[in-house]
């Protein structure tokens, strides 16, 4: 199995909060990440697919279609965006990065099994040099 992988980029603002708290529940939590008036990232999503290359073309998926996929059904979607108040598959959510990457997995797994001759094996999302969080699916590893 080769595993091959597309990173894009998009930058974002957004806030963690849980509106069943108080101003201070969420103060003391989350500190700054809860600020009122949002903050921003610039995130990085990396996207790895799995499986044998295809025979007749020597690839697992075609990279410039992956990047073409990811920002279609994600990038073009949320950057330059608060995540918070302006993208509908967000609605409700805490927008934390673990939040985001199952959201994110939902979007693109069938559409990757559609254009590869493998499947979605795991999105990486990098909100800061230090944090970031690495998703493999409902299944895990
Ligand atoms: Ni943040």
């Amino acid at each position: 199995m080769v595993y091959i992988s597309r990173k894009e980029f998009f930058n974002a603002a957004h806030r963690l909060y849980n509106p069943a708290w108080s101003k201070e529940e969420n103060d003391e939590f989350f500190g700054p990440c809860a600020n009122e008036y949002f903050h921003g990232h610039n995130f990085e999503i990396t996207v790895t697919v799995v499986g044998e290359p295809n025979p007749m073309t020597g690839f697992v998926i075609n990279l410039k279609k992956l990047g073409v996929l990811m920002k279609s059904l994600i990038v073009d979607r949320i950057d330059h965006k608060n995540l918070n108040m302006d993208v509908d598959f967000l609605k409700g959510k805490i927008t934390s990065c673990e939040n985001l990457v199952k959201v994110f997995w939902d979007i693109l797994a069938p559409e990757i099994e559609k254009n590869s001759s493998g499947r979605l094996f795991k999105i990486t999302l990098q909100e800061t040099h230090k944090n970031y969080v690495e998703y493999y699916g409902e299944k895990g590893l």
